[in-house]
């Protein structure tokens, strides 16, 4: 089995952001590659602030921080990642937008190479479709953010092969993940039980059953989730929550999966959630957050 040094990410935001990170401080090389500028910028500040936090608390030696900040390289252009042995797609959650990449990176990538989503909801057997390497094509679904949650659910494609799984298992291992395996249909374990919770609290809110600080508080102290149903939404963000109902409502075909109205109007009026600063709550007034805050 080949040994996965080298490692690309492609997609810049919150999830590509903590994989790069999350893989560099772990030893590998890594590239982050995004197709805007402006979000590699964030995400290099993004990166350095958080390891700089980690350092400061002793969750990090001031070594390893160094270390990792010096194997992390950035750029707009895929070719870069022509010698990763693993290159983990973390960009925008459509199908569409994933196989046009996954036709890219099927020509750039060495023979060799893993191709892995973090998708939350789309089928992996889809994007493998898109490559001439279905058996090396598989779903590593890292959770937010990745950098501190433990768990990395590893989806198989219908042509995945051992030998990919396996390796792919031995990486989230080494990265200091526990792993759970799902077979290939929309959203997943996680995604297929968490976003119809968070769709219908959408519902309670639309329907008016109870304000959005008391959905909230109930689910945290009824049922002991550390965040409520629509503050977890607004943290994972709106478009992405949304998208993946839209997959899981496809995807497995019945109506009990069909978007909240009022989540898609509020994805309509760019509320998506922490990101943009506002979504179901609104944290405009609050101070601008540093950046290293929201993710370890
Ligand atoms: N947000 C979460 O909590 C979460 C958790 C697990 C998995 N995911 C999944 O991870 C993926 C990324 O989600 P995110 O929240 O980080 O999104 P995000 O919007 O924060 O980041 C997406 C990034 O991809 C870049 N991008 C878009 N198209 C590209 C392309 N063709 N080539 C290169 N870069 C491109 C964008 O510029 C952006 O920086 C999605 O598939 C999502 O479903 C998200």
């Amino acid at each position: 089995m080949t040994e996965i040094k080298a490692i690309g990410v492609v997609g810049g935001g919150q999830m590509g952001s903590g994989i790069a990170q999350l893989a560099a401080t772990y030893g590998h090389q890594v590239w982050l590659i995004d197709s805007d500028s402006a979000a590699l910028a964030k995400a290099t500040d993004s990166i350095s602030s958080s390891i700089q936090r980690l350092v400061s608390r002793n969750l990090l030696s001031r070594e390893i921080g160094a270390n990792a900040l010096q194997r992390l390289k950035f750029s707009t252009d895929l070719k870069e990642l022509h010698s990763a042995d693993v290159i983990i797609e973390a960009i925008l959650e459509s199908e569409d937008v994933k196989r046009k990449l996954f036709v890219e990176l099927d020509k750039i990538a060495k023979r060799s190479s893993i191709l892995a989503s973090n998708t939350s909801s789309i089928p992996i057997t889809r994007l493998a479709s898109a490559t001439t390497r279905p058996e090396q094509v598989i779903g590593m679904h890292f959770m937010n953010p990745p950098p501190v949650m433990k768990l990395v659910e590893i989806v198989r494609g219908a042509d995945t092969s051992n030998e990919t799984f396996d390796a792919i298992k031995i990486l989230a291992e080494r990265l200091g993940k526990t792993v759970i395996c799902s077979q290939d249909y929309s959203g997943f374990i996680v995604n297929r039980i968490l976003m119809p919770m968070i769709n219908e609290a959408f519902f309670a809110l639309y329907t008016g059953v109870a304000t959005k600080e008391d959905i909230d508080t109930g689910m945290k102290l009824g049922t002991n989730h550390p965040m409520g149903p629509l503050e977890l939404a607004d943290f994972i963000g709106l478009d992405v929550c949304l998208s993946i109902m839209k997959v899981l409502h496809s995807g497995l075909g019945d109506n009990k999966y069909a978007p909240c109205p009022l989540l898609v109007q509020y994805v309509d009026a760019g509320r998506l959630g922490r990101k943009r600063r506002i979504g179901v709550y609104d944290y405009r007034k609050l101070p601008e957050p540093d950046k290293s805050k929201s993710r370890l």
